[in-house]
């Protein structure tokens, strides 16, 4: 329904006479994170990435540049860190963008946010210290895992 509706605009934007020269409108747009998914592993000091879906981009979208926190939700926060974000300085366009994992604690409730424009946030998935954790993991009962919550 949306992208079909942004297409529509663009169309009718475009059809009117160039140059367009509109007054300075703030254009809401909220890309969803394709990946990480859920129950996605990542390795701290590997090279990971985000990606978003810029299929339905308006295209006066307003902020361009995007960035990417690392969260993790409990009824009250986010917890979003927004001093030391993982990625920024790209562009919303892009639809991807990779860094490196840092030193962060492991814990199984991880979000990141990707925010610019607007923000939107992923499901959550998991940062292990060392690929030896995301291993001993892999062998574990789904069902033991609420053991590790908190
Ligand atoms: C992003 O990371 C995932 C997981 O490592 C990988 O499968 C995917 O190919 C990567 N995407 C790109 C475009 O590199
Ligand atoms: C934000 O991330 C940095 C670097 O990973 C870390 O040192 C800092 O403790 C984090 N702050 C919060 C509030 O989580």
């Amino acid at each position: 329904m949306l992208p079909a509706l942004f297409v529509l605009a663009f169309a009718a934007a475009a059809a009117r006479a160039m140059p367009i020269s509109k007054p300075h409108e703030l254009v809401v747009w909220r890309p969803e994170i394709t990946y990480p998914t859920q129950a996605v592993e990542w390795v701290v000091g590997t090279t990971v990435n985000v990606t978003w879906d810029t299929s339905d981009m308006p295209p006066d979208v307003t902020n361009m540049e995007g960035a990417i926190l690392l969260g993790h939700p409990d009824e009250r926060s986010e917890h979003l860190n927004t001093t030391h974000p993982l990625a920024g300085g790209f562009s919303l366009a892009d639809g991807i963008v990779y860094f490196e994992v840092p030193e962060v604690e492991e814990r199984w409730d991880y979000v990141v946010a990707l925010l610019g424009d607007s923000g939107n946030i992923s499901p959550t998935f998991r940062i292990f210290s060392t690929y030896d954790d995301a291993q001993v993991d892999a062998q574990i009962d789904p069902e033991a895992d609420t053991a590790y919550e908190e």
